[in-house]
């Protein structure tokens, strides 16, 4: 089946009910190694990285069904839009909302709510328009994703959770299934309804600490199953996956960043706490080792954590630091790696969504009202979010019922010149 119906500008998600959507079987199962029954078989996207475990998949669910819904609206409303021009605005509008949320929720929740409201955020060029366009494209700012970004400041893994919580009502204790028991297997998918409880499980489960630990569940059990019965570790990859690439040292992104470079294990001390200084000092024979490889010391002390024997790499130096503000989920090495590539993103993309040749004035301000809850909203049978989908739910961020998010309507669009 192919991911797009070409005649009708929509995806092509195997029911015609927004909310029973579910993704595309992969052709014939050809290259997808697991389930090839009807009911399990792997699921087609845009990446298929899609298949690697269900909340992956439910998140692409949304927004597939988010892009038919908005293609129905821009078809019924522009009946003679062809099948291609409803398709690509739909795709247009699309990755506005994603846009938008990535950079008014995701990255604040991410870097800890309160950097809203600082000047850093602004500085960062991280801070949306709130009414004007944004023209200011940097033709020369390379749009490569930055090698340290992807193989080390951005590989959150310590966040992910052990579980994936599915929660049926509208509140109350999520079913906990082992994380580990769903790689690459979408059963749990076809049940009707089921990427909704998925979802919805989400908004209730809060991110595990940034910290040096990450869930057995990654740490040995990733890809667990027949073919794999004991597990890789995912830490040990990212490690590994930073020397392949080359990566720059800890003290070399510090000094980037303009942190200066830690001379001695002191010098750390302003953003690693002094106990895994203790740590690190223990193993290394001085500062620079950290950064340049050669563990000084072997045997006992290697086990005293399995993470400290990879910590000469810029990973493990990130994932030692303390969050850059209360609030945040992420060190100050780190957040710098985000803010970086989180600026080119805006900066070097000709089609930014801000652009003014990309949507009207009026369009832009009704696109900059969406919120992750909107979508949720529009895409599942949930009827309660919390209007701050990417924090828990709390006094200051409670429940809302969906009645009450804005309702989706799309005649801005619907004045598409020469239509
Ligand atoms: C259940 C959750 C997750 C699992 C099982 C998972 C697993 C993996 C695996 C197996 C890789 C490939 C490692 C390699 O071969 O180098 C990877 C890469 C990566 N992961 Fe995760 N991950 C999860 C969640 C996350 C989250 C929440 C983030 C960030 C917010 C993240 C960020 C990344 C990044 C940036 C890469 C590198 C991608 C690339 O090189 O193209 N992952 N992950």
């Amino acid at each position: 089946m192919a991911f797009r119906n070409i005649d009708t500008g929509i995806h092509n998600l195997q029911h015609k009910q927004i909310f029973k959507q579910v993704l595309p079987n992969f052709p014939n199962g050809a290259s997808c190694p697991f389930g090839r029954e009807r009911d399990t078989s792997c699921f087609l996207a845009g990446d298929e990285r899609v298949n690697q475990q269900p909340v992956i998949a439910a998140i692409h669910m949304i927004f597939s069904r988010f892009h038919n819904l908005v293609a129905g609206e821009l078809s019924a409303g522009n009946p003679r839009m062809s099948d291609e021009m409803v398709f690509q605005e739909a795709r247009k509008v699309v990755i506005a909302a994603y846009q938008i949320i990535v950079y008014q929720e995701f990255l604040p929740g991410l870097l800890g709510p309160s950097v809203l409201d600082s000047e850093l955020y602004r500085d960062a060029g991280l801070q949306l328009n709130d009414f004007e366009h944004f023209d200011h494209y940097e033709p020369e700012t390379d749009p490569h994703v930055l090698n340290e970004f992807v193989a080390a400041g951005f590989r959150l893994h310590t966040l992910v959770s052990d579980i994936i919580p599915r929660l049926k009502s509208v509140i109350g204790l999520a079913e906990a299934t082992a994380l580990s028991s769903q790689y690459n297997n979408h059963s749990l998918l076809y049940e009707d309804g089921s990427a909704d409880v998925i979802i919805n499980g989400l908004l209730e489960e809060p991110a595990l600490a940034f910290d040096p630990q990450i869930s057995v569940e990654l740490q040995g059990r990733l890809f667990r199953g027949q073919e794999l019965p004991v597990g890789l570790d995912l830490l040990a990859i990212s490690v590994q996956r930073g020397r392949d690439h080359g990566l720059g040292t800890y003290n070399d992104v510090r000094e980037a960043c303009g942190y200066g470079r830690a001379r001695t294990f002191e010098g750390l001390g302003d953003f690693i706490p002094e106990k895994n200084i203790f740590l690190l000092r223990s193993l290394y024979r001085s500062v620079e080792d950290i950064v340049s490889g050669s563990l000084s010391r072997h045997g006992s002390e290697l086990k005293i954590l399995t993470l400290i024997t990879c910590s000469q790499d810029l990973i493990v130096g990130g994932l030692l630091e303390d969050t850059v503000r209360e609030d945040a989920s992420v060190g100050s090495t780190f957040a710098c790696l985000i803010a970086t590539e989180f600026r080119t993103k805006r900066f070097s993309d000709r089609f930014w969504h801000e652009r003014s040749h990309q949507f009207s004035q009026s369009q832009l301000n009704y696109l900059r009202r969406i919120k992750m809850s909107q979508i949720v909203c529009l895409t599942t049978g949930i009827r309660h979010v919390a209007a701050q989908s990417f924090l828990v739910v709390s006094d200051n961020n409670p429940l809302v019922p969906c009645s009450s998010a804005k309702e989706f309507n799309l005649e801005e669009f619907f004045t598409i010149p020469g239509l």
